[in-house]
C-alpha cells in the first residue's frame, strides 16, 4: 500500500489566551490516502482553517499525532516542515494570495525559486493552458476577474508538482457560476491527474460534489 497523505490521531489545537483556553480543533482521528477528494466541512469557527494549516505545516499542532506524508510533524526540524510547506504542499487561499506587482508567470516563478525547481516557459505556459488562462500569461492580478486570479493561484500551486493541494474556502470570494468552475478544475485534477485534494469550505453545494466528507464542529468531527 503505498504512504498515506494524512494520517491524525486524537490531534488537537489549543490556542492559549489570557483568559481562557480554546480548543479551536479537539481530538480529531482520520486518514487521507492518495487520489482522495476531501472537503473539510462545517460553519464559521468549527476549526477548519486550523486544521488545514496543521496539515500544511503553517502551525504547529498541541498534542495528538499527525503525519503528513509519512513524516510525524513534531519531531520534524524546521527545515524539513519549510522543504514540506514548499515542494510537497500546493497552498490556495481565499484571498487569492498573488502578488500584485508581479505578472502570472512571474507569480509562479516565484514560488518556484522559493522551492528552488527550475521550470522553462514552455512547460509553464503548458500549465497556465490547463488552467485556461494561457491568454493571461502577462496579466497583473488587477487585470483579471476573481475567477481567473483563483486559477492562477491553483496553476502556482500545481507548478512545483506538490504530492497533495490544501485549499482553504478556496471559493469564498467567487460568485457561484465561478465557484463551480473552480470545484470542476478540482475535479478534472482529481480524476485525471490523481491528484489528492483537500478543501475546507462551508458551501454545502460545493462540498457535496467531493468524494468524501468530514463535518467538524467546536473542533470535533461529526457523523455526516
Ligand atoms: N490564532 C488564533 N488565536 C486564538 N484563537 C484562534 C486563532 N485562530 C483561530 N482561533 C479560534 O479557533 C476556532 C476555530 O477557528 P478556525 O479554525 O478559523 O475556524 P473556521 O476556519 O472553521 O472558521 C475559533 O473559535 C477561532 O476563534
Ligand atoms: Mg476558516
Amino acid at each position: 500500500m503505498s504512504e498515506l497523505i494524512v494520517k491524525a490521531e486524537n490531534l488537537k489545537k489549543i490556542y492559549r489566551l489570557s483568559a481562557e483556553n480554546i480548543a479551536a480543533v479537539d481530538g480529531v482521528n482520520f486518514e487521507i490516502e492518495p487520489g482522495d477528494f476531501v472537503s473539510i466541512m462545517g460553519p464559521s469557527g468549527s476549526g477548519k482553517t486550523t486544521l488545514l494549516d496543521m496539515i500544511g505545516c503553517l502551525d504547529s499542532i498541541t498534542s495528538g499525532k499527525l503525519e503528513i506524508l509519512g513524516n510525524d510533524v513534531s519531531k520534524l526540524p524546521e527545515r524539513k516542515l519549510v522543504s514540506i510547506r514548499r515542494r510537497k504542499i500546493g497552498f490556495i487561499f481565499q484571498d487569492f494570495s498573488l502578488i500584485p506587482s508581479l505578472t502570472t508567470i512571474e507569480n509562479i516563478q516565484l514560488v518556484l525559486y522559493f522551492a528552488g525547481i527550475k521550470s522553462t516557459k514552455k512547460e509553464l505556459t503548458k500549465l497556465l493552458g490547463k488552467v485556461g488562462l494561457a491568454h493571461r500569461m502577462n496579466h497583473l492580478p488587477k487585470q483579471m476577474s476573481g475567477g481567473e486570479k483563483q486559477r492562477v493561484a491553483i496553476a502556482r500551486a500545481l507548478a512545483t508538482k506538490p504530492q497533495f493541494l490544501l485549499a482553504d474556502e478556496p471559493t469564498g470570494h467567487l460568485d457561484s457560476e465561478n465557484s463551480q468552475q473552480i470545484l470542476n478544475l478540482f475535479k478534472q485534477l482529481n480524476q485525471d491527474n490523481g491528484l489528492t485534494i483537500i478543501v475546507a469550505t462551508h458551501d454545502e453545494k460545493l462540498g457535496s460534489q467531493t468524494k468524501r466528507k468530514i463535518y467538524l464542529q467546536d473542533g470535533k468531527i461529526i457523523p455526516e
